[in-house]
């Protein structure tokens, strides 16, 4: 049987291109582990949108100033124009984003905002929101624990992808259409905020089948996560904390990054990360969120999520500062596609979210543009496959299954390497020799007998490291220390 589309991954971007695929079609969505095991659902501070006509200017400039105007222009015209009616299209199908006290749609700030505009639900559970909304809203047949392994590519066309199960070995499903929206790199870094099933496997994949990757040196480090946990995926702070007054001090109560940005704690995140970094290189002081400008109810109220995890961690609140650290969160490069989403090089592939890169962030991605860019994206990309209307012929095909091994022995250790690897010379301060070694390292990797997922994810790694090489000046995430 061939499906008329195959979607990779159910985060925003993915769930909502099968909401707005016809009922008539025949869609397989395939998820690596279970479909909330995805950044959308850990999302907490909200969805940016444009508030209204007038707003779609100051948008745009904001995300082009925080891209470090890098941007694909274009990208954030359409992003931008069309985030509105997108929002009141999921509000009218029934999602539901927190309210003011005149029961209208509530607005909160975020750094390198120039207004309120984010939209959010739950108080601080956006994302998890967004995602069960969605997931609400699929009928299509979701295969959970399938780990994509192959693109059954043959020159520009996609006949559809290999995978590995949990019950069997090795299954291929053919589409007329494949969406990529796995999500980004993550687990390639050794402390992160993401979804542990995302480790950029596809991105790899899109490495070998010989696809464009674009900005992969573009990666993005939340300022605040708590620090100390002994976990890889680090318990967010978000940024609308600080958009409501929480302000980040030493711990001698100092509030340093005025010194680095005039805006100090809302100044953009790549700055904002960076100074952090700094200031705790240069004087060996720790440093925290302060909540003391939060009354107890507003704080409950207005992020219970937050305040949930983090009384159980032990922090007396809105007294106590809660230490933090910056932690990989977002990677802006990724699979290079036009601007209707569609895969540059392909007839019938697409790539929407944090997995695909259009160029729309620029050096730096504006705080909540990620959920906003996989809504509006996705739809553009269901229309363009529509009005496509490609299909394949899978005789065309050599129905021929590859033997991968998934995991073996070795992968564990080269697998802690890799990502303490990269969290000490591909991440928030770079220098030149050590992105050249590290380049050297993981090509040694590369030769070892390693399991296919970690193949993958070392490929990707790579891409990372030869962008970071060959971007030779510091520009918005990639900062070489001179
Ligand atoms: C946050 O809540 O701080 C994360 C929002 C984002 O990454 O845009």
């Amino acid at each position: 049987m061939v499906y008329d589309y195959i979607i990779i991954g159910t985060g925003v971007a993915g769930l909502n291109a099968a909401r707005l695929i016809p009922k008539d079609k025949k869609v397989l969505i395939l998820c690596k582990k279970s479909p909330w095991d995805c950044n959308t659902f850990w999302a907490q501070g909200g969805v940016a949108t444009a508030v209204d006509k007038d707003d779609i200017e100051p948008h745009i400039k904001d995300t082009l100033v925080a891209g470090v105007n890098q941007n694909n222009k274009e990208a954030v015209r359409v992003l931008s124009e069309n985030s509105r009616a997108c929002i009141n299209d999921l509000i009218s199908a029934g999602l539901e984003f927190d309210l003011n006290d005149k029961g209208q749609l509530a607005f909160t700030k975020e750094a390198a905002h120039s207004r309120s505009r984010i939209l959010h639900a739950d108080g601080d559970a956006t994302g998890r929101m967004v995602h069960l909304f969605l997931l609400s809203q699929c009928n299509h047949e979701i295969r959970t624990n399938v780990v994509v392994n192959d693109f059954l590519i043959d020159d520009d066309i996609c006949y559809g992808v290999q995978f590995f199960t949990s019950e069997t070995d090795e299954e291929i499903a053919y589409a007329h259409t494949t969406i990529i929206a796995s999500g980004g790199v993550g687990s390639i870094y050794k402390y992160h905020t993401n979804s542990t099933a995302i480790a950029g496997e596809i991105q790899g994949l899109c490495v070998e089948k010989g696809l464009k990757l674009k900005d992969m040196e573009m990666m993005q480090f939340h300022p605040t996560v708590v620090k100390g946990t002994h976990f890889a995926r680090k318990p967010l702070l978000s940024e609308a904390l600080r958009g409501e007054g929480a302000y980040i001090v030493d711990e001698n109560d100092y509030r340093f990054l005025f010194d680095y940005h005039e805006d100090g704690e809302l100044a953009p995140r790549d700055v904002v990360s960076r100074s952090i970094f700094d200031y705790h290189k240069k004087t060996g002081l720790g440093i925290y969120l302060s909540f003391d400008k939060f009354e107890k109810n507003f704080f409950i109220k207005r992020f219970p999520n937050i305040y949930a995890n983090l009384k159980d961690l032990g922090f007396e609140l809105p007294f106590e500062k809660v230490p933090i650290s910056p932690a990989f969160h977002y990677a802006m490069g990724g699979i290079q596609t036009d601007i209707k989403a569609k895969v540059i090089g392909m007839k019938n592939l697409y790539a929407i979210g944090e997995a695909a890169c259009n160029g729309i962030h620029g050096a730096n991605r504006l705080a909540s543009n990620s959920l906003l860019e996989g809504i509006v994206f996705s739809k553009i990309a269901v229309e363009e496959t529509l009005k496509n209307d490609f299909k394949i012929d899978e005789k065309n095909y050599k129905k021929e299954i590859k033997k991968y091994i998934r995991n073996k022995q070795i992968d564990k250790k080269i697998k802690d390497s890799l990502r303490k690897l990269m969290w000490e010379n591909a991440a928030i301060v770079r220098d030149r020799k050590a992105l050249r070694l590290t380049l050297e390292k993981i090509d040694k990797f590369l030769e070892e007998d390693v399991g296919r997922l970690l193949h993958l994810r070392l490929l990707t790694a790579k891409s990372i490291l030869k962008a970071a090489v060959e971007r030779e000046v510091s520009i918005g995430a990639h900062f070489i220390k001179e």
